[in-house]
């Protein structure tokens, strides 16, 4: 490899190795334009490294002919696209996912995604986006794993293996792109975009885990993240993209930016756009995305002495480096094979795995009187704006989906058990008061089709058909695009005209389950002190409608649980299970205590805690058992608990481990989550499950940023979820 490369970069100029870091936006090109398009110009001329989001094998194959039969050099281009939750088998939100707690079923995913996408000519993939956030106003908290760093880690390292595979050269493997590099969910305020800024501390120990282990896991390439890391650009940030994570991390991949970061840095203002692309350069990033500031300055930018022919010489030999391993330079139209393309995409087998994910993804928030699993008989009303809408479901980031082939909530119930069960439908209100707010909620064809009729009209229909069932199914939430990129909201309810037709269905007096859409935490505190069901079933993908009658039904009994804390309301954001003690904690289960750290108006708990979510059985916890209440040095803690199956129905349960550094030189978390097991019991069946505790789950990055851990005393906890965990001390010395 490294021969070929220095052979090749012999010959090419410095305008054709620029032209190696450019990945420029092309928007969709028309088949059979791809030499006639100004893109077809610029490839012709060396100018162009890749391209992404273009959708289609056959327009992948005649762009990648332009370059390799018409540029002087013949150097193949990447494509890549955003593939962030399946290709056109689409899964659940990466919240969703997330919530799984299943790493095999997260891995497979993205390996479906891995062969769907190369069948259809991608190789390089923008995922995973691993960014921590504990900020529910953030819209983009849909696209990531909620808010554990260990969590996190361990779904970030699913994820690459199952885009990389073992071997990224096979042409069902593609080269996985971990972003945004770095803290982005961090943004103030949740507002996308925004500045962010903490300590060091915070970084290595509650932000950057997620990323170091994509890093760890081979993942090919890194996005820089659009915002402020200490005050400069992620994107022009040395210390970062460099120090950080190619010298201390040792990844050996490249760094391409966001969508036209360099540019917004001039916006930013650190710069003009020669200063600000030679900033990036000099940084350590390699491709700059869509804004052309690499193309149009670095020559001149060279001519001035602000950057060197090594800065050049280094990003453009990741770019080749990267495209060789990916086989492109043996065979561009690696991942342009028609067939697969006719026969890959969307099977059978791919749609029956997404239907499983998307119903382990489902999180029972609430189940009184267990209404859930329904009876298959009886009529069912299925009310609200979510329940007959194929669009949505997908969730936001789907950019490969054919939405016509996504299944909503009506037709899956109807296909699954239409034969013993009756449906009615009725709308009963739009998504929203607002038609503009509606408007901006459902952008990319994702329409809600509005009602124009007067809300009253609508919402008496529901109403009517609501009383000629024995159950209603209230289907509403947020829409896709309610969350997703440039989707903050400062209130996270339901939207108030929803909360209307919910409360006009409960006046009925039959029983309500609410089957709930949303790609965040929302604030749920009325829903769930008066509506008797909730099952949160997120944006479950293309399957979702036979996943919600699945559990709706009880053929799958539901077992997500939540990454994300659920607030009683906005004020108490960021809320977090890991957070520090403070000075002056409330003791649990308390409100108000003068001078405490506390509000007048809510208590400190959560609505739903992290790792929350019930099941349609009961899961009872022994008390902890551990083989040595002290330990030395590098041995092994084994705490174990013995879990029983005390229901009715089999059913999955995710033991977690948590536990807590009680002394530390710098201010340790209450809990942390370090280990947890999916497990499937049978009614009245019990199991040991027991978890080895090493010296390795209590390091932390101390005040110098050492990794390492500190003798002491340590509580150990597990349970069902973070708050209801059974406790005990040990006592470990060095
Ligand atoms: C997003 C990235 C995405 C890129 C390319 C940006 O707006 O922030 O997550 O990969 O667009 O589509």
């Amino acid at each position: 490899m490294n021969s070929f490369i220095d052979g090749l970069m012999k010959k090419m100029t410095m305008d054709e190795k620029i032209g190696q870091l450019n990945l420029p936006g092309s928007g969709d090109i028309v088949t059979g334009q791809a030499s006639s398009s100004d893109i077809g110009k610029k490839i012709r001329e060396g100018k162009v490294g890749g391209l992404f989001n273009i959708k289609g094998v056959e327009k992948i194959r005649a762009v990648q002919e332009v370059a390799v039969t018409q540029s002087r050099l013949k150097i193949p281009l990447i494509f890549g696209m955003d593939v962030i939750h399946g290709y056109q088998t689409v899964f659940p939100i990466p919240l969703g996912l997330s919530a799984t707690w299943d790493m095999k079923l997260i891995e497979q995913s993205a390996r479906i995604a891995a062969v769907e996408a190369t069948a259809d000519g991608i190789c390089w993939n923008f995922s995973p986006m691993v960014d921590i956030s504990r900020d529910p106003r953030w819209g983009r908290v849909s696209e990531g794993n909620g808010e554990d760093p260990y969590l996190g880690s361990q779904i970030a390292r699913a994820m690459v293996r199952g885009y990389q595979g073992k071997d990224i050269a096979l042409n069902n493997t593609m080269m996985a792109c971990v972003k945004h590099f770095a803290l982005y969910g961090a943004s103030e305020a949740g507002r996308d975009y925004n500045t962010t800024d903490m300590s060091r501390i915070r970084m290595f120990n509650e932000y950057l885990p997620p990323y170091k282990a994509a890093v760890d896991e081979g993942v090919g390439s890194v996005m820089a993240s659009f915002n402020e890391v200490e005050g400069i650009p992620a994107t022009a940030n040395k210390w970062l993209m460099t120090d950080l994570l190619r010298t201390q991390w040792g990844f050996n991949g490249f760094v391409v930016t966001d969508y036209t970061a360099i540019n917004e840095m001039v916006t930013h203002g650190i710069g003009d756009l020669n200063t600000v692309s030679a900033l990036a350069l000099k940084a350590g990033v390699d491709m700059d995305m869509v804004g052309e500031g690499f193309l149009t300055t670095l020559s001149q930018s060279l001519k001035e002495g602000k950057i060197t022919q090594k800065q050049i010489d280094a990003a453009c030999r990741r770019i080749l480096v990267a495209k060789y391993k990916l086989g492109l330079f043996e065979d561009p139209f690696r991942y342009c094979d028609i067939n697969r393309a006719k026969t890959e995409i969307f099977t059978a087998a791919h749609r029956k795995v997404a239907r499983e994910i998307a119903a382990q993804s489902f999180v029972l928030l609430k189940n009184q009187q267990n209404i859930l699993p329904l009876k298959k008989a009886g009529t069912v009303a299925v009310i609200g704006p979510l329940a007959d809408n194929k669009e949505n479901m997908p969730g936001t980031w789907s950019v490969a989906a054919d939405f016509t082939k996504a299944t909503s909530v009506l037709t899956g119930l109807k296909e699954v058990v239409g034969g013993q069960v009756k449906f009615l439908y009725a709308k009963g209100s739009n998504l929203d008061a607002d038609s503009l707010f509606e408007e901006r909620a459902t952008m990319f064809g994702k329409s809600l089709r509005r009602d124009s009729r007067p809300a009253d009209i609508i919402l008496k229909e529901a109403i009517d058909i609501a009383s000629q069932s024995d159950v209603i199914l209230a289907v509403l939430g947020e829409s896709a695009e309610m969350n997703g990129e440039s989707s903050s909201r400062s209130d996270i309810s339901i939207p108030k005209i929803q909360q209307d037709l919910l409360k006009a269905l409960l006046k009925t007096g039959k029983p309500v389950v609410l089957v709930l859409f949303t790609g965040r935490p929302l604030t749920l505190t009325w829903e769930d002190k008066n509506v008797p069901t909730i099952l949160n079933v997120w944006f479950g993908g293309t399957e979702t409608g036979y996943a919600v009658a699945d559990v709706v039904f009880g053929d799958v009994n539901p077992s997500g649980k939540l990454s994300a804390t659920f607030p009683q309301n906005v004020g108490q954001v960021p809320l977090y299970y890991n957070h520090k003690n403070t000075g002056r904690p409330l003791p649990e289960g308390r409100w108000f205590q003068k001078f405490l750290t506390n509000y007048l108006d809510v208590s400190n708990d959560p609505l739903y805690p992290f790792g929350y979510g019930l099941s349609y059985t009961n899961f009872t916890y022994s008390d902890i058992k551990i083989n040595s209440a002290t330990a030395k040095g590098n041995q092994k803690v084994n705490a174990s608990v013995t879990v029983t199956n005390s229901g009715k129905y089999t059913g999955k349960e995710v033991v977690q481990l948590y536990i807590r550094d009680v002394v530390g030189t710098v201010t340790r978390p209450v809990k942390e989550l370090k280990g947890f097991q999916k497990i499937e019991l049978k009614p009245g069946e019990s199991r040991t499950i027991s978890f080895d505790i090493t010296t390795g789950d209590l390091k932390f990055y101390n005040n110098d940023l050492k990794y390492d851990w500190e003798p002491g005393e340590f509580q150990i906890m597990i349970g069902g979820n973070s708050r209801d965990v059974k406790s005990v001390k040990i006592n470990w010395v060095k």
